[in-house]
Parts: structure tokens; sequence; C-alpha cells
């Protein structure tokens, strides 16, 4: 039994009050959804006070976008897991695409921070995905195990017992080209396999995904539910998303 994931990245958007406005409507949105799903926004991390303040003492969770890979010292412009958890988050994005590749950062830098998030007692969503180049190339899973090997190698086979995993292919990602559910499928059942007692690991999807296929890529058995980012900056939109994920993983 795996539970439903909808995880919203709210990536360099909005302003105080409008990252405020964003979080009530979908808190006041959630009361019409099932109990059994877990709903997750990640703004910027200068919102997360604001946030904090709508999302406290209610079902929706907070996370954040990154974190650093240490935990405190002279590291300028960074911001450490434990000062996110001290703000009430509970997950952090790791590994984003735009991590990786618009900020060059490497396998070893983005494990690093993985462990730093799961030492303060977060929870990883910990993102994998290859190129438009590397799947044309036939490479998506060597690339895929690859991005798995670097967090297991640092911590160990038991390193995703308690994470969340999201495959997001990179050409996919604010292009409005979605992987198809089967193409999506073949990855993350490719992803349970590679992890060990991955039965009960969450995976989520991410790449265009809006209310209009939420509810096709949702329906393959080991699609667990998504990450999001364009639609995730409409309450309406976001909640459509929500609702489309099975309440039976
Ligand atoms: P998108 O972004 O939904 O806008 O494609 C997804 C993501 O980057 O997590």
């Amino acid at each position: 039994m795996r539970t439903p994931i909808v995880a919203g990245n709210w990536k360099l958007n909005g302003t105080r009050a409008s990252a405020r406005s964003l979080a009530q409507s979908i808190v006041d949105g959630l009361s019409q959804l099932h109990d059994a799903l877990r709903v997750i926004v990640c703004p910027t991390f200068v919102h997360l006070g604001e946030v904090a303040e709508v999302t406290a003492g209610t079902p929706l969770a907070l996370g954040a976008q990154d974190a650093a890979d240490q935990q405190s010292g002279a590291f300028t412009g960074e911001v450490a897991a434990p000062m996110l958890a001290e703000y009430g988050c509970r997950y952090v994005i790791i590994g984003h695409s735009e991590r990786r590749h618009v900020y060059g950062e490497s396998d070893t830098l983005t494990a690093a921070k993985y462990a730093a998030v799961q030492a303060a007692g977060l929870t990883p969503i910990y993102c994998v995905g290859e190129t438009l180049e590397e799947r044309e190339s036939g490479t998506t899973q060597s690339v895929v195990a690859r991005q798995l090997r670097a967090v297991r190698d640092l911590l160990g086979d038991t390193c995703f017992a308690d994470a969340v995993i999201a495959y997001e292919p990179v050409w996919a990602i604010g292009t409005g080209r979605t992987a198809s559910p089967e193409q999506a499928q073949d990855v993350h059942s490719f992803i349970r396999g590679e992890v060990p007692d991955a039965q009960s690991l969450s995976i989520l999807y991410g790449g265009s995904v809006k209310p209009g296929n939420a509810g096709e890529l949702f329906a393959m058995p080991d699609i667990d539910g998504g990450l999001i980012g364009g639609a995730a900056l409409d309450a309406a939109d976001f909640l459509a998303i929500c609702a489309a994920t099975r309440m039976e993983q």
C-alpha cells in the first residue's frame, strides 16, 4: 500500500501575498479530497514563513525546493536542512533537473544534499530523469540508475526507505510535452526494480502534468502521484490534479 502524493514545486515565482493566498486556496480545496492523499507545496525559501502560517495545523504539508549539503558554517548563500525544519518543512526536493542542468550540480553534490536532508529528519523528494539526447540515444535506464546509485553509494541500501522519488524526464519539464503514460510507467517500474524493498516507495511523475493528462498518468500501476510545476501555480488546476490520484496505490 503506497501513499498517493501530489507536490507543487512553485519554483522562482510569487510574492509573499500571492504565496499566502495560493496556499490558502489549496487548504480550502483539500477538504473536498480523499484523506489518504498527501499534498505538499514547495514555495521559495523566502516565502516559507508566510506559507507555514497558512499550512500550520492543516493537512497541507510544507516542503522546500533545495537544501545545502552542509548543516552550518561559512557557505554563503546556502540554506541548511535544519533551518527548513524550523520553518515546519517536512519535505525537500533534491536533485531537480534545474539544479542539475541549469546550475550544474553533480551527482556527488546532490547525494550530499540528500544526506543532509535525511540527517535533519526531513524527507527528500529525489528527482531523477534523462535529457532528450539521453532518451534518444537509449540511455534512459543507465542515467536513472546512475542517479539512484549516487545516493545508495553514499548512504547504503536503506537510503530510500523514508523518501519519495520523482521521475522527471528533463525534456518534459515546462515544455508542454508530457511523457506518455506508457513511457512514464516503463521508467517507474524500472526505478522500483532498482530500489531494494520498493513496494511501499511512492514514485511520482513530473513534467507538464496538467488536469487534462493527470488521470491517465496516475492510472498506471507504478505512478503514485505527481510533482507539479506550472500547474501548481493555479489552485484550481492543482486541486484538479490532486483529485485525479487513485485512492488505492
Ligand atoms: P512542469 O514542472 O510541471 O512545469 O513541467 C515540473 C517540475 O519541474 O517539477
